[in-house]
C-alpha cells in the first residue's frame, strides 16, 4: 500500500499512458491509481477528463484524494505543426491547471515530461549536454520548453515538487503511434509482423535517440521515488537510451523477418527530426538518481515483434 495518496494519471489511453497505469498500479494498488482520460476506456476506477477544464480537475482531485500527478496528455511533434494553437493551448493549460493544484497544496507531486523536442537546429548534435542551447523550432518544442521553464519557476518560487524528463523517442508496442516523429519507430515494427511494406516518413540515415517503453516507465517511476534531495534540475533530465536510423531499424528487424522491405517517402516530419540531437548526455540524471537504460536496439526489437506477433494472433483468435 502506498504511502504517497491516491496518483492520478492524466492521459492514461496514450503510448505511455497505456504502460506508466500498469506499472503504477503493480507499484501502488489497484485502488490507488485513478486512470483519465479525454476518450473512454473500461480500465478499473477510470474518469473521463478534459485537462483543460481546471473545476472538473479540482473536484476530481478534492473528491479521489490525489496526492500525486502524471500529466501525460499533449499534442506531440508532428500533430502539433499541423494544429499549433490547439498544441500550445493542451500543453501549457494543462500543466497550469496541474502546477496551480500544487500551489494551492491541493496536490503534493506532479511529474511532466519535456522531450528531445526543446532542442533545436543551433543546438550541439551529438551528446547533447543537459544544459546548452535550448531554442526549438516546432510548436511542440515550443511549449516543452515553455513547460520547463515553468516547472522549474513553481519550484522555486513555489516550492513545487514537480519532476520531468526530456524523453527521447519512446518505443513500445501496446499502444499505436500518436503523432510524434519519433513514431516512426513504433509504426515500423508493426508494418513488419503483419508482412507489409513499410513507408518511411524520414531518410534511411535519420538519427535519433530512443528509449523502450520499459526503460521509460522505470525511468518515470525512479524519478517520483527519488528523495526530493537528490533532483537538482526541476525543468526536464536529459534520459538517453540508445540512437538509430530507419535503416538500422530495418536491418534490426529483418534479423528476425528477412523479407521485411522498407520504402522512403520523406516528407515534412524530416525537418522537424532534422532539428533534434542524435544523441544525448544523460550523466546528470545518472548522478542525480541514478538512472541507467537497459534496452538497446537488438534487444528492443526482439521484444516488439515477439510481442506484437503474440498480440496479432490473439486478435485473430478472438475475432
Ligand atoms: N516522441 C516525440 C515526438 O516525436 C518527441 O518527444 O513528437
Amino acid at each position: 500500500m502506498a504511502d504517497t495518496g491516491k496518483v492520478l494519471v492524466v492521459g492514461s489511453n496514450g503510448q505511455l499512458g497505456v504502460e506508466l497505469t500498469d506499472a503504477l498500479v503493480d507499484h501502488y494498488g489497484e485502488d490507488q491509481v485513478i486512470p483519465s482520460d479525454i476518450t473512454p476506456s473500461d480500465r478499473k476506477n477510470f474518469i473521463k477528463l478534459d485537462v483543460l477544464d481546471a473545476d472538473q480537475l479540482r473536484v476530481i482531485v478534492q473528491e479521489q484524494q490525489i496526492q500525486e500527478v502524471y500529466l501525460l496528455a499533449a499534442l506531440l511533434s508532428a500533430r502539433g505543426e499541423k494544429y499549433p494553437l490547439v498544441a500550445w493551448q493542451i500543453n501549457m493549460d494543462g500543466l497550469l491547471n496541474v502546477l496551480e493544484l500544487a500551489r494551492a497544496g491541493v496536490i503534493r507531486k506532479i511529474f511532466w515530461p519535456s522531450s528531445i523536442a526543446v532542442f533545436g537546429e543551433t543546438t550541439p548534435k551529438v551528446d547533447t549536454p543537459q544544459e546548452t542551447i535550448i531554442s526549438p523550432d516546432t510548436m511542440y518544442g515550443i511549449t516543452k520548453l515553455a513547460g520547463e521553464r515553468l516547472c522549474a519557476y513553481y519550484a522555486k518560487k513555489f516550492q513545487v515538487d514537480v519532476r520531468s524528463v526530456r524523453y527521447p523517442g519512446l518505443v513500445g508496442y501496446r499502444a499505436l503511434p500518436g503523432g510524434g516523429t519519433t513514431d516512426y519507430a513504433v509504426a515500423i515494427y508493426h508494418k513488419a509482423v503483419v508482412g507489409e511494406v513499410y513507408r518511411c516518413f524520414l531518410e534511411p540515415n535519420t538519427r535519433l535517440p530512443f528509449l523502450f517503453m520499459p526503460d521509460a516507465v522505470r525511468a518515470t517511476l525512479e524519478i517520483m521515488q527519488a528523495p526530493a534531495s537528490k533532483i537538482s534540475v526541476h525543468s526536464g533530465y536529459n534520459l538517453a537510451g540508445f540512437s538509430s536510423t530507419p535503416a538500422e531499424i530495418t536491418a534490426s528487424i529483418q534479423q528476425h523477418i528477412p523479407n521485411f522491405q522498407i520504402e522512403y517517402e520523406p516528407d515534412f516530419r524530416q525537418q522537424i527530426a532534422d532539428s533534434w540531437p542524435e544523441s544525448v548526455d544523460d550523466q546528470v540524471a545518472r548522478k542525480d538518481w541514478g538512472w541507467q537504460s537497459h534496452y538497446g536496439l537488438a534487444d528492443m526489437s526482439k521484444v516488439m515483434i515477439q510481442c506484437l506477433r503474440e498480440q496479432f494472433s490473439s486478435k485473430i483468435v478472438s475475432s
